[in-house]
């Protein structure tokens, strides 16, 4: 009998312990990041300053959530009981302070580590330490891990992502496990199970559409990261998601181009990581990371990422089915110049190959609605004709109905 109880009572604690961790990101996660702007000259005044950014900016109102911390927040070594060890220039207070701060402003407080030896930066990597971080991130109430691919020699990614998925587990507090193993190992193939986000890609860099060479590896513009994402759209869905890396908005492209970088991720359910300096940004920017609707695109509650429907003459065509049989339609023109754009509804064929959905304009009327304009744009009995303006997008929103 007490046997039984026991098993019981171990049964049942396994099951709550599986389940917190059970939607933590049923939408792409939202928050801001500090490698893009900052690199590794972080500090607790930035952090905080930052963190009351987020409110103030309207950025938390707009669902960023996530502050979360990249590498450099460490000392270059672990203590002598192989814990690590917060930089004590850099955050003098420690961790929990800050995590407490940010806690306190209503966000969620996140930090990065490495599967390897090292971090990117060189700071102490996890290899070998996955269960006592893990145990220290739970204790110093740490939200979401971002966890890298650095000197990763010798290492097999799927074991590796494993075990410290099986570490934030084991240490009990929800925490949204981020891959950030560059695509390398194909996680969207297996990834599903252990982590929220993984990336697919190597690193973002903020230009239009460029390689940037560094050395033995190459950042990438938002279009060669967004061309990259072809065919992964089946593998995404509520809890988890494909990361193209985090957002340059606002980080000096032009206005135009920043909205369509900003437009494609919500077209792809990205997640919406912010990596500009929010402290001080332009209300320009503001109004891009901010913009309710096409925020909504990117949250849509269906959670089915969106594809690349056609390209002609640098003008593409992307497709999104939302809820309730909705969809996004984002028009981006990668020329230099405008492009003329007519689109009849009627004679197009956009099916959504992941939930075998149709936009049916045939046999149903869309409503048009400009998503960043703001403004009705006709329905889809008749074709849609407008100028689109260089690196930049017209963005509809369709809607089952007459006008
Ligand atoms: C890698 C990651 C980046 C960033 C840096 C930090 O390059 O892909 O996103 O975390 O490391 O060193």
């Amino acid at each position: 009998m007490r046997q039984s109880l026991f098993l019981l009572f171990l049964g049942c604690s396994l099951i709550l312990r599986a389940q917190k961790f059970e939607g933590l990101a049923l939408t792409p996660p939202m928050g801001w990041n500090s490698w893009n702007t900052f690199q590794t000259n972080i500090s607790e005044k930035m952090v905080m300053e930052t963190a009351d950014a987020m409110v103030s900016s309207g950025m938390k109102d707009a669902g960023y959530t996530y502050l979360v911390l990249d590498d450099g927040w460490m000392a270059k070594e672990r203590d002598s009981l192989g814990n690590l060890v917060p930089d004590p220039q850099k955050f003098p207070h420690g961790i929990k302070p800050v995590a407490d701060y940010v806690h306190s402003k209503g966000l969620k407080f996140g930090l990065y580590n490495c599967a390897g030896t090292k971090t990117c930066a060189g700071y102490p990597g996890t290899r070998g330490y996955e269960y006592q971080d893990a145990r220290n991130y739970a204790a110093w109430e740490v939200d979401y891990l971002k966890f890298d691919w650095c000197s990763s020699e010798g290492l097999n990614a799927r074991e590796a992502y494993t075990t410290m998925s099986k570490a934030l587990r084991k240490a009990g507090r929800p925490i949204i496990f981020s891959l950030c193993e560059w695509g390398n190992n194909k996680p969207w193939e297996w990834a599903q199970p252990l982590g929220q986000l993984w990336r697919t890609t190597g690193d973002i860099f903020g230009c239009f559409d460029c390689e940037k060479r560094n050395g033995g590896w190459s950042a990438w513009g938002i279009m060669r990261i967004a061309d990259k994402q072809a065919g992964l759209a089946r593998y995404a869905g509520a809890g988890h998601w494909n990361d193209p890396d985090m957002l340059e908005v606002g980080k000096g492209m032009t206005q135009g181009e920043d909205r369509a970088h900003f437009s494609i991720w919500c077209m792809l359910a990205a997640p919406l990581i912010a990596g500009n300096d929010i402290r001080k940004m332009s209300v320009q920017t503001d109004a891009i990371l901010t913009h309710k609707e096409v925020v909504a695109v990117d949250q849509d509650p269906m959670g089915v990422e969106g594809f690349k429907y056609s390209v002609k003459d640098s003008l593409e065509t992307w497709a999104r089915p939302l809820e309730g049989g909705n969809w996004a339609i984002c028009f981006l023109n990668r020329s230099a110049s405008p492009r003329n754009l007519s689109f009849d509804w009627k004679k197009e064929a956009i099916i959504d190959s992941v939930t075998d959905t149709p936009l049916d304009a045939g046999s149903s009327s869309y409503i048009l609605y400009d998503l960043w304009q703001r403004s009705a744009a006709g329905k889809t009995s008749t074709p849609f004709k407008a100028v689109v303006a260089p690196h930049d997008v017209i963005m509809l929103k369709l809607s089952k109905g007459d006008l």
